[in-house]
């Protein structure tokens, strides 16, 4: 049986003509890794998923990695990563937009991209689909590095730019933080919830995907902080400022942007190392589960500054 590939929505494409509870052939395990670092994002519909048939699928595409994080595991499947609206840790994931409460909702990022060696890729299945809101956004960063206009492209090609792990979404400097408050129980620092602190990463603005060889604008808006000694490259601090401020509204345009909605049955793969990803979030009270797989970054792509 031969898949299908229909693009989504400006990033991405929905592949279907296969069963995951029948077996895959070499042949086409091959087919989806190919077009997964084609498209960078790919949708499967309809698919009677469980946790081992999930794990089983995520290998297709590299070795599982354990998330940090260990209080977000699966007991019974250290390789699920669970992420829960409606649950015991809604009292940290709970802030004000513009007044209205929203439980969850996360800005454009890459999954450990603050350690300097984000993973691979991810695949996210919804287990239990929230009843309104709770939509995941993907946006392909090699399609807006090939956007760009020359000029820039020539600008950036030799800058540097340093993300600054950070609890407090109001200490972030890219994100849109017009109306937002946190709520009572929002982390303050990474031990309140059990985390590490992590140095800041170094990433090239312009990282060379090391299968696809596609330029991906390394360009994403969570824990954002600098250019790294902009005057070396006759850019004013100010200059490198309005220069990050263009690049995130640039990577935020709905040309290189989709938004699933879930719906049962339903898993999204993406390409960690070229697209980034955001959740909208959910109203109080309201249910969502998606269980994440984790595929390995053997890669570091930035580093971890030490000195400056
Ligand atoms: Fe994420």
């Amino acid at each position: 049986m031969a898949l299908t590939v229909t693009p989504l929505d400006n990033a991405g494409a929905e592949v279907s003509g296969f069963d995951i509870n029948e077996p895959i052939s070499d042949e086409m395990k091959a087919e989806l890794k190919s077009l997964w670092y084609e498209h960078a994002i790919l949708l499967f519909r309809n698919q009677d998923i469980d946790p081992d048939k999930q794990i089983e699928f995520s290998r297709i595409f590299g070795p599982l990695e354990m998330h940090p994080l260990k209080v977000n595991t699966d007991e019974k499947n250290p390789e699920l990563f669970v992420l829960e609206n409606g649950g015991e840790m809604d009292k940290f994931n709970t802030a004000f937009y513009k007044g209205e409460e929203i439980v969850g909702r996360l800005d454009w990022h890459m999954d450990l991209h603050y350690t300097a060696r984000p993973n691979h890729g991810a695949l996210l299945r919804a287990v239990v689909v929230a009843k309104e809101d709770g939509m995941t956004g993907f946006g392909d960063l090699a399609k807006a590095y090939d956007a760009l206009d020359e000029e820039t492209k020539e600008l950036i090609a030799k800058l540097e730019v340093a993300y600054s792990f950070s609890m407090q979404r109001r200490h972030m400097r890219y994100v849109d933080l017009d109306g937002y408050e946190p709520g009572p129980g929002s982390p303050k620092k990474p031990t309140d919830i059990g985390f590490p602190d992590f140095a800041d990463a170094v990433y090239p603005m312009v990282v060379t995907h090391p299968v696809s060889g596609r330029k991906v604008l390394e360009i994403v808006e969570q824990f954002l902080d600098r250019v790294i000694t902009p005057q070396q490259h006759g850019l004013s601090n100010d200059e490198s400022i309005e220069l990050l401020e263009r690049l995130v509204a640039h990577t935020r345009k709905p040309e290189f942007t989709y938004f699933h909605e879930w719906r049962d049955g339903d898993m999204v793969l993406w390409d960690n190392w070229r697209a980034m990803h955001c959740t909208t979030g959910t109203k109080p009270g309201i249910k969502r589960l998606i269980n994440r797989t984790t595929i390995e970054g053997d890669i570091t792509l930035g580093r971890v500054l030490t000195a400056e």
